[in-house]
């Protein structure tokens, strides 16, 4: 339900082009708003929370001194004394003046005051291994790590690739890039030679850091030979750095170092230096629809102040007593600013998993809840979905009495799978906090506070203090409550993008040009009769059937929220009557039999929660929906195919016979 974020350069993408006219029609509007169930915060977790109502009062009366009191949660080398420079929009400064390292604010401050001993990771690998890292080891590691690349001649300023699975190292490479200042660019694992050499040109990457593999479907997963081929394509890349994870063979150059021999032989001593607040801290690419992928850039002050507040805000960590565990690959943005730089200022314990969530079981995920008494949890739509295909029984068997908050983030949140989340994971009691972002965004943006907010299934409610979100129509008014339009920013963020790295034109032009002084953000989204926003997915995820708009995600909650669908994916496909018709692919729960009688009870069921104009023209049961690694559905492929058309690339795919199996499928379309 949102965009492809994994392409390669040169696929396509499914990133935002307005469409015309209004997002959602008004009769599915309606329908939407019928959700009534409200969820009031849990009455300790209300009276002890971190953040309360008054917060939102606080950043309405002073935005800036807002978040120049949340700026000082960090330890600054120098404090700063400006808030924001908005002198040349959008071009932001914020704490100019400051200075700080913020790999420091992530380790060694936890360790002067006291806490060195401290659990900062729970690592679980996964073939089972385990290893706890505490403060005082992580500083350790990122000093010996710090002071291994300043040996191989990276400088403050220069880029250094990632493309590490999800193990120790990927935090400390991480860390120390920060703690020196060399920006980082993380390449998720899953991505091919293509897209890491594409990453290394746009960013000239001097150092790329890698590991022979990683453990994936309980087999060891190479890395290594993508890299071997990306960096022989430059005389640019002057050292690989590997980490030994698998020991697996692999192919040895010139220009290659192990992991444990170049940290090995350095000092655990790194004095950290303070950079400006301004000083890039990391460039992560992100789709585009030209197809080259945007490097956005985002800074050190600005982003940590914000990753470290939302993180204590909408989680309410409690760093003494909590267990957090962020799902997400450290590849994607969730990863940076929630598994890295969010929870690591904050101090908090947390779990870093290696693998897949069905190896070697599908219980696998309750089970490291049991494990480590995890308290807080974030994870992706799309993978409870799939836990609630796996059926109830599977999270029955563990004992998640350690859970406190349920976080949900990546694309909107079915209110089916909402309930699921929160009746089967979260046992009725704890507070579900959807939050919306973006890799631009840098931090969450619109959330609950866990302790404040009465949820409703389905929607990420309201802006977090200090942000201002808002819903417009084509022409930038804003909606009244009970309207619908395209979801903008409308003050500066600590946090937000700076730029496309080395393209400050298409900053301009995909993110500031369609309002004046707006961000648009390219989703669709509307305002209940409480004023709060709905997320309603990418505006290119949006369908033209007889002149309504009716959004994708609509028709797939109408879908889900029949007992006999486990998941669905719903592409609008050229038509000629009717400019564009609905296809629906679902998936069947475990027990629902496939049936021409079935699909008819789906599209008569679509038709009776939103409206007979949402009837899917077909409803095709298939076995999987293509996926990327990130989990988001590439729609693109499924329109191909319900246009009847060649299938574009597929390079990204988890899986791509999971195409195959759809296809076989078509001849029986209704
Ligand atoms: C797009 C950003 C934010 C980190 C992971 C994705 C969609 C994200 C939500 C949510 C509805 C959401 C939007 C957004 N999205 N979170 N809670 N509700 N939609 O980062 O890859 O940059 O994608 O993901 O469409 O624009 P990303």
């Amino acid at each position: 339900m949102a965009r492809d974020t994994t392409d390669t350069l040169g696929a396509g993408t499914d990133t935002a082009t307005p469409g015309e006219g209004d997002v959602v029609s008004n009769e599915s509007l309606a329908n939407l708003l019928r959700e009534e169930r409200r969820f009031a915060p849990p009455a300790d977790l209300a009276a002890a929370a971190n953040v309360k109502a008054e917060a939102y009062e606080q950043a309405k009366a002073d935005r800036l001194g807002f978040w120049a009191e949340q700026a000082r949660r960090l330890t600054w080398a120098t404090e700063p004394t400006e808030t924001l420079d908005w002198s040349n929009p959008p071009f932001a400064k914020w704490f100019a003046d400051g200075e700080l390292n913020v790999a420091y604010n992530c380790v060694d401050r936890h360790v002067e005051a006291g806490n060195g001993g401290r659990v900062a990771i729970h690592f679980e690998g996964e073939p089972g291994d385990s290893r706890a890292i505490t403060y005082a080891e992580l500083k350790d590691e990122v000093s010996r790590a710090a002071n291994a690349l300043l040996e191989l001649g990276v400088r403050k300023g220069d880029r250094v690739a990632v493309y590490l699975p999800m193990i120790p190292e990927a935090v400390f490479a991480m860390l120390a890039c920060a703690r020196i200042g060399a920006a980082h660019s993380v390449v998720f694992g899953g991505f091919s030679a293509d897209a890491i050499a594409a990453r290394i040109a746009d960013a000239d990457a001097k150092v790329v850091i890698t590991s022979d593999g990683g453990y994936r479907r309980g087999k060891p997963s190479a890395l290594k030979p993508a890299v071997d081929d990306a960096v022989a394509r430059f005389d640019t890349v002057e050292h690989v750095v590997v980490v030994r994870r698998t020991g697996q063979d692999i192919a040895w150059n010139d220009r290659d170092v192990w992991w444990h021999e170049v940290t090995g032989r350095q000092s655990a001593e790194h004095t950290p230096e303070a950079f400006d607040a301004e000083h890039p801290l990391f460039i992560l690419y992100t789709s585009g629809t030209t197809g080259k992928p945007k490097g956005i850039l985002h800074t050190s002050g600005g982003y940590l102040t914000q990753a470290s507040y939302t993180h204590h805000a909408v989680f309410d960590l409690k760093p003494e007593t909590d267990v957090y565990w962020c799902t997400a690959d450290i590849g994607w943005v969730t990863g940076h600013s929630y598994i890295v730089y969010g929870p690591l200022s904050n101090g908090a314990t947390q779990v870093l998993y290696e693998g897949t969530p069905d190896t070697p079981h599908q219980g696998r995920f309750w089970e490291i809840v049991q494990k480590y008494g995890v308290s807080l949890l974030y994870t992706a739509p799309t993978a409870i979905r799939t836990f609630m295909k796996w059926g109830d029984d599977i999270p029955a068997k563990f004992d998640l009495s350690s859970l406190r908050v349920l976080g949900s983030v990546g694309e909107p949140i079915n209110p089916e799978a909402w309930m699921w989340y929160r009746e089967n994971i979260g046992k009725g009691k704890c507070p579900i906090v959807d939050t919306w972002w973006q890799t631009e965004t840098g931090a969450m943006m619109i959330a609950p506070l866990p302790g404040v907010t009465h949820t409703k299934p389905g929607s990420a409610q309201r802006a977090l203090p200090g942000i201002s979100a808002t819903v417009v129509d084509d022409e930038g008014h804003e909606v009244p409550d009970g309207g619908g339009g395209y979801l903008v920013l409308t003050e500066p963020w600590p946090s937000m993008l700076r730029t496309i790295w080395g393209d400050d034109q298409r900053f301009l032009d995909t993110y500031w040009s369609r309002y004046e002084g707006k961000y648009f953000a390219g989703d669709g989204a509307k305002k209940d009769d409480d004023g709060d926003i709905w997320l309603l997915g990418r505006v290119d995820d949006v369908m033209l059937v007889s002149g309504h708009n009716i959004s994708t995600t609509e028709v797939e909650s109408a879908l889900v929220s029949h007992p006999s669908v486990a998941e669905a994916a719903v592409v609008g496909a050229a038509d000629e009557t009717t400019g564009q018709a609905i296809v629906a692919f679902v998936i069947l729960r475990g027990t629902a039999a496939e049936s021409d009688d079935l699909v008819a009870q789906l599209r008569n069921h679509v038709g009776s929660a939103l409206g007979p104009i949402a009837k899917p023209k077909r409803v095709l049961p298939v076995a999987e929906l293509p996926k990327t690694r990130s989990g988001k559905i590439m729609r693109r492929l499924l329109r191909d195919i319900a246009e009847n058309r060649e299938l574009g690339d597929v390079s990204t795919l988890t899986d791509s016979s999971v195409m195959d199996l759809i296809q076989t499928k078509l001849p029986s379309a209704s």
